[in-house]
C-alpha cells in the first residue's frame, strides 16, 4: 500500500520533457506581454538599468540586502578593472518580523544594522555620504532608479501598510533618525544585482537567477521592444537603448494554465497570506519545499501508511521544516539514513524506522528535482523571448548552491527543453554559473552607474 503511494507520489510531482517544452514556451509568451501596454501575469518590471557595466566602475559603495535568509550589509570597492573586494555581515532577520505589524520595525532593524556595520568599518567617520544600494528582493515598480512601490510582498512576508509604498523613503526616514552618513543612490532587485555583477567580472552573462528563498530572473532587452514604457522612446532614455528587466516570473502562470499542480501546491496557495499570487515560485522555490515535504509526510501519516503512533505536535506546525531539512535528508550519505534520523528525532520528535526515511528521502528527491526541473523554465523563456542560443546565466541562492544535484538536474532539465546531445553541463550551450554573493556587488555597479548619470545630469 504504502509503495502504491509512493507511485502517486512520483506522478504528483514528475514534469516530463514535453511538459516541459510546453511550459518554456508558454513563459515566452507571457514574458513578451508583461512587457506590452496591457501587461500580463509577469510583471516584467524595468529597472532603470539602461546599460551594461563596463567593468571600470569603481570607488567604494555599501549595499543593504534584504529578502534572502539573511540581511546583509556590504562593503564593496570596485577595483574599476573587473575586480571587487567586500567585507560584509550577516544578521538573521528575525522570524516574527516578516509579518510585523509595523513597518517601521522592518525599516529601523535594517537601519540599526547598517548603523552597526558603518561604525564598525569607519570608526573614525566618513567625509562624506557613503553612496548606497538597497537590495530589496520584492516586486517593486521603479518610476527611476531610487525609488520602488512595493506591489506585493512575496515569500511569506506579510506586513501593512507598505504595498503600494515607496520603500526607499521609509528606509531613508530610519537612517536621518540615526543619522548615518548614507546616501540611498539606488533601489535594486538580487536579480539585477546579480545580472549586473556577473557582467562586471564577466560580459558574456544574459542572466541572473535567484534560486533560493524565492525564485526570479532578470535580463536586458530592447527599449524598442518594452512597449510599456510609454510615451518614453528609447532616444529620450539615457545611454545603450537597452534596459534591465526585472522579470518578477514567480508569478508566472497565475492562473494556472501550464503548471502541473498537485494537491500539496493548492494547500500551500490556499493557506498562504496571498492565494492566487507566486504560482511558479510556490513549486519551485525554496521558501516552499520543506513545506511541500511536511505536507507529503502528513499525508501519508494521515493514510495509516507511516509514523503511526508517533507524537505528530511538531509536524503538524506550518513551516517548521526549512529547505534545509530536504536537503540535508537528501544528502545523507548512510545507507540507512543515520543523518536523517537524528534529524527528525532531535528536530521533529518524530522516531522513524529505515523504511520511512527512505520513503521520505525519496520525496525529498522528488521535490528537490520538480524544483530543477521547473525552475529552469524561466531561463529557457527567457532564451527564447530574446533568440539566444547561448550564454551563460548568474545563479545565486540557497537552493542553486546548496541543495544536492539542482545543479545538474537544472542543466538536465535545459537538455530536455533544448534537445542537446548528452553531455557534460558545462559543455552546454546555456551554461548555470555560480555567483554567489554576486547581488552586493552588483547594487554597488549599479550604484555606481546612477551617480554617474546623476552628475552627468541625465
Ligand atoms: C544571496 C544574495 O546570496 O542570495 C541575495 O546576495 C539573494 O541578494 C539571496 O536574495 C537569495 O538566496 P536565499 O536562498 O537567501 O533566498
Ligand atoms: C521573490 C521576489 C523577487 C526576488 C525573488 C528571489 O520572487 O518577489 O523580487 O527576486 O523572490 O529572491
Amino acid at each position: 500500500e504504502l509503495l502504491a503511494e509512493l507511485n502517486t507520489l512520483e506522478q504528483q510531482f514528475a514534469v516530463s520533457g514535453e511538459q516541459l517544452i510546453k511550459i518554456s514556451e508558454h513563459f515566452a509568451e507571457e514574458l513578451g506581454k508583461g512587457l506590452s501596454k496591457e501587461g500580463g501575469n509577469i510583471p516584467m518590471i524595468p529597472s532603470w538599468v539602461v546599460e551594461y557595466p563596463t567593468g571600470k566602475e569603481s570607488g567604494d559603495f555599501l549595499a543593504i540586502d534584504l529578502g534572502g535568509t539573511n540581511l546583509r550589509v556590504v562593503l564593496i570597492k570596485l577595483g574599476g578593472d573587473r575586480t571587487f573586494d567586500s567585507t560584509q555581515s550577516k544578521y538573521k532577520l528575525p522570524e516574527e518580523m516578516r509579518t510585523t505589524q509595523k513597518p517601521e520595525e522592518l525599516f529601523a532593524f535594517i537601519a540599526e544594522s547598517l548603523k552597526n556595520f558603518v561604525d564598525e568599518q569607519f570608526p573614525k567617520g566618513v567625509d562624506k555620504p557613503l553612496p548606497l544600494g538597497f537590495t530589496f528582493s520584492f516586486p517593486a515598480s521603479q518610476k527611476k532608479i531610487n525609488s520602488g512601490v512595493l506591489q506585493r510582498w512575496t515569500k511569506g512576508f506579510d506586513i501593512p501598510n507598505v504595498e503600494g509604498h515607496d520603500v526607499v523613503p521609509m528606509l531613508k526616514a530610519e537612517i536621518e533618525k540615526r543619522n548615518i552618513p548614507i546616501d540611498v543612490v539606488a533601489l535594486i532587485n538580487d536579480t539585477t544585482g546579480t545580472l549586473v555583477a556577473s557582467l562586471y567580472t564577466d560580459g558574456d552573462t544574459k542572466m541572473g537567477v535567484i534560486f533560493g528563498t524565492g525564485v526570479n530572473g532578470a535580463y536586458y532587452d530592447v527599449v524598442k521592444d518594452i512597449p510599456k514604457l510609454e510615451g518614453k522612446l528609447a532616444s529620450d532614455i539615457p545611454g545603450e537603448s537597452v534596459m534591465a528587466i526585472n522579470c518578477e516570473y514567480g508569478s508566472f502562470d497565475n492562473e494556472h494554465v501550464v503548471l502541473p499542480r498537485n494537491k500539496y501546491d493548492i494547500q500551500i496557495d490556499e493557506e498562504s497570506p496571498r492565494p492566487g499570487q507566486q504560482a511558479f515560485e510556490k513549486m519551485s522555490s525554496g521558501y516552499y519545499l520543506g513545506e511541500l515535504l511536511r505536507l507529503a509526510i502528513l499525508d501519508l501519516h494521515s493514510k495509516g501508511l507511516i509514523l503511526k503512533d508517533q507524537d505528530m505536535t511538531k509536524l503538524n506546525k506550518p513551516f517548521i521544516m526549512d529547505t534545509s531539512y530536504p536537503s540535508r535528508i537528501e544528502d545523507d550519505p548512510f545507507e540507512n539514513l543515520e543523518d536523517t534520523d537524528e534529524i527528525l528525532q532531535s528536530e521533529i520528535g518524530i522516531k522513524t524506522t529505515v523504511q520511512e526515511r527512505k520513503v521520505i528521502r525519496r520525496i525529498c528527491e522528488l521535490i528537490g528535482t520538480r524544483s530543477a526541473r521547473l525552475g529552469v523554465c524561466g531561463i529557457a523563456g527567457v532564451f527564447k523571448k530574446r533568440g539566444y542560443k547561448s550564454g551563460s546565466v548568474a545563479c545565486d541562492g540557497s537552493v542553486f548552491n546548496r541543495y544536492p544535484d539542482f545543479k545538474e538536474q537544472a542543466a538536465q532539465a535545459l537538455r530536455d527543453i533544448f534537445g542537446w546531445e548528452k553531455g557534460e553541463a558545462s559543455s552546454y550551450p546555456i551554461v548555470l554559473t555560480a555567483a554567489e554573493d554576486g547581488s552586493g556587488a552588483g547594487a554597488a555597479v549599479i550604484a555606481a552607474l546612477a551617480q554617474k548619470r546623476l552628475a552627468a545630469g541625465l
